[in-house]
């Protein structure tokens, strides 16, 4: 059955993947890209965007543009290329109003790129990564206290090599490296496993089939999280 995913960062890195892999595969992508050439080179790979910028977008706005979606991907970041305050908008605060637009619309199924807490702990990071850190884990404490079927990816180092189609996908992994390739892959995997959700996943570069990876998680037997009241 063909899925409609609304992917923000969808002209980044992984999400260009993400959307690219479910066009090619009768999925629809769309999201919201705030530079018009983006939308444009979007557009010659059969990809429709709306123009549209997380930050200034109201909730109402980014449900309006969400909705009749089967999924929700949240793939952007300021990338340490914007001001820190970019940071907090984008990677701290933007899951969270996502999540709400989300929540107003229907959208039950949402899935968050996110990062290794252990990622580079063992080097001295400056202040703008430290701060990155602060805001992804915010981000991820926010996604968890909602009442939406989510699923928390932590990716290890992003590469741009070509993806394997193999990784290492569980609760706890070593911080590593994996292509931008695989990530988009593994979410693809999970965006159609939506009876998966509440877990928080780490992905690295491993030697599992994607979608035995996934499906050796759905395997588990993972206990339905406590109810939002109980955790106040
Ligand atoms: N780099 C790593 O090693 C690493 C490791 C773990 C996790 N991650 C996380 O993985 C995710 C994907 O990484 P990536 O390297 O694929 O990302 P990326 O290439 O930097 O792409 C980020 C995308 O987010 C978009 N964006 C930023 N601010 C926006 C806003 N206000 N409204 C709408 N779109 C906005 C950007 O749009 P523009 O094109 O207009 O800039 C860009 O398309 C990110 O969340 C990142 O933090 C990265």
């Amino acid at each position: 059955m063909e899925m409609k995913v609304f992917v923000v960062g969808i002209g980044g890195g992984v999400g260009r993947r993400v959307a690219k892999k479910l066009t090619e595969s009768g999925d629809e992508a769309t999201g919201p890209v705030r530079r018009p050439q983006v939308g444009n080179e979007l557009a010659t790979e059969g990809i429709s965007t709306v123009p549209g910028n997380i930050v200034t977008m109201s909730v109402g706005d980014l449900a309006g543009a969400m909705r009749g979606s089967d999924a929700v991907v949240f793939t952007a970041g300021a990338g340490g290329k914007d001001r820190p305050d970019a940071t907090v908008q984008i990677d701290g605060d933007g899951p969270s109003k996502l999540a709400a637009a989300a929540e107003l619309a229907g959208v039950r199924h949402f899935i968050l790129v996110s990062v290794f807490p252990e990622a580079w702990r063992e080097r001295r990071m400056d202040d703008d990564f430290e701060l990155y850190m602060a805001e992804k884990k915010k981000a991820e404490t926010k996604l968890v206290l909602t009442d939406l079927d989510w699923v928390i990816v932590r990716p290890s180092a992003l590469t741009d090599r070509p993806g394997a189609g193999r990784v290492d996908l569980g609760l706890t992994k070593i911080h590593d490296e994996i292509s931008r390739d695989d990530v988009a892959d593994t979410i693809i995997e999970l965006l159609r496993n939506p009876d998966l959700h509440h877990v928080i996943l780490e992905v690295t570069a491993g030697a599992q089939a994607i979608v035995e990876a996934v499906a050796a998680i759905k395997g588990w037997r993972i206990p339905n999280a406590p109810a939002r009241e109980a955790l106040a």
